[in-house]
């Protein structure tokens, strides 16, 4: 590998002495990468508070995550987050055929079709909690979409709702993420009486799904993720533990807790923000629900709401940036990164490059219409990662947010709340949509 002494040392990104760029960090971490960038190139330099690391960005780095996997690991990133659970690793750190047998124990429940199949149970779970709420009734949304999310996918693949134990699931994950993944607050945050408390009753919730699917498991084999789980870790425990076991078992109550509820507010956020593109996605959402609930062919024909989910899912990436550990020398960008280097992948850095997107901070659905479809080039549309660990949710993300959202539109009328709301992105930890509240104005026959 041949580098000139300055290829070793790419350009830092503005900041103070010592302090470094803590403070546009603290205030919006993603988007400084992005920015960044824009004005450095796909390879530059970080530094916060005496310590520095690079972030890697552009197509190219999506596209390499694809073609050199081995170069990567999120391991260290993960390890804390499984440990504090009992277990020593799970699918975000493992690779190569120990990686992809994992995500075949998790696939189908995980699946597109694993909604697509269950549409009349699912849209009796979003009204359910849509009927719960009072009309003209502040309604925090990422809360109320976290307890629509968590009822969906744990139903989807647990065939239970957490109920009583929601609140206590939600305090637990977004606790350990602030302290391991986002590094918000400090570790001594966990020995919380509160961490505690919701920590012990996640894992008791998790033993209790997973004990009852074992003495109800039907006769005929289903690919369900608590038998395929139950299996694996009975029959190979060094791959699978039974804690580790556990903590999947809970997947489908966290997995969706940052991800589809801050996307889905987002999307119920610029929707009132587009009064012409709401009254498209309506009517669209009246056609699908015309002759009852959508059937799989209606999902492919929800042509508004697809495109309004992929434009909010460029505009507002929760997982923009990875954590990524070098695992050999890896050349990118001009640049070395030294094996064992800890980086950063700014997977969504070019959905903010006006090279790939017009104008790319303007909500504009129809950038992913003929002829532009300005997402189809290679690496410039990455909301859900890249490479063997893209998200192996993001079918059932995307079938779930367009799903919700419609339920929304054909049965309610809805504003914002406050009316006057001035979106404020916030980390707490992923990317949310801070004080945006709505309220049902009406019920619609
Ligand atoms: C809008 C919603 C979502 C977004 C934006 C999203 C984003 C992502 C991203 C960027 C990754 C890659 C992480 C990395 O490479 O380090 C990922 C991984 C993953 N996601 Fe999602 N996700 C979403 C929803 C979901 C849902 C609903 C599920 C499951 C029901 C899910 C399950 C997973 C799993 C299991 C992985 C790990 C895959 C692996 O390591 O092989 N995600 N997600």
């Amino acid at each position: 590998m041949s580098t000139t002494p300055s290829a070793n040392t790419p350009p830092l990104a503005p900041g103070l002495p010592f302090v470094g760029s803590i403070l546009a960090l603290s205030n919006d971490a993603q988007d400084f990468f992005y920015t960044q960038y824009r004005k450095l190139g796909p390879v530059f330099r970080v530094r916060a508070l005496g310590n520095e690391f690079k972030v890697l960005a552009g197509p190219e780095i999506n596209m390499l995550m694809g073609t050199q996997p081995d170069a990567f690991s999120a391991w260290d990133t993960w390890e804390p987050v499984v440990q504090d659970f009992g277990g020593k690793k799970t699918i975000t750190m493992l690779d190569g055929p120990e990686h992809a047998r994992m995500r075949r124990l998790m696939r189908k429940s995980f699946s597109r079709e694993a909604l697509v199949s269950n549409v009349p149970q699912v849209v009796a779970l979003i009204t359910e909690l849509i009927q719960q709420q009072e009309l003209g009734q502040r309604i925090p949304a990422a809360r109320f979409m976290q307890q629509i999310t968590a009822n969906i996918l744990g139903v989807l693949s647990n065939d239970r709702v957490p109920g009583e134990y929601f609140d206590d699931i939600v305090t637990w994950w977004t606790m350990l993420l602030e302290v391991h993944v986002s590094h918000l607050k400090p570790a001594s945050t966990l020995q919380s009486a509160r961490y505690q408390h919701a920590h012990q009753r996640a894992k008791e919730f998790a033993s209790l799904v997973f004990e009852e699917r074992k003495k109800n498991r039907p006769e005929i084999d289903e690919d369900n993720l608590l038998d395929n789980l139950a299996d694996t870790s009975s029959q190979d425990p060094d791959f699978l533990s039974h804690d580790e076991a556990l903590f999947l078992t809970l997947a489908g109550y966290f997995a969706g807790l940052d991800t589809v509820a801050n996307v889905s507010s987002f999307m119920l956020y610029e929707l009132l923000q587009h009064p012409d593109i709401l009254a498209e996605a309506r009517a669209e959402a009246d056609r699908v629900f015309a002759e009852g609930v959508p059937t799989p062919e209606s999902f492919r024909s929800m042509h508004t709401l697809h495109v309004v989910a992929q434009e909010t899912l460029r505009l507002y990436p929760i997982a923009g940036v990875l954590p990524r550990k070098a695992l050999r020398d890896l050349e990118y960008g001009g640049y070395v990164i030294k094996k064992d280097e800890h980086f950063m992948i700014a997977n969504a850095a070019p959905h903010f490059s006006p090279e790939f997107y017009k104008d790319p901070y303007k909500f504009d659905i129809d950038r992913y219409r003929e002829p532009r479809n300005e997402h189809k080039k290679r690496g410039a549309f990455a909301p859900f990662g890249a490479g063997p660990h893209t998200c192996l949710g993001a079918g059932l993300a995307e079938v779930q947010i367009m799903l919700v959202v419609a339920t929304m539109l054909r049965y309610t009328e809805f504003t914002m709340d406050p009316a006057n709301y001035k979106l404020k992105k916030a980390y707490s930890p992923s990317m949310t949509p801070k004080g945006f509240g709505i309220k049902f104005n009406a019920w619609r026959s």
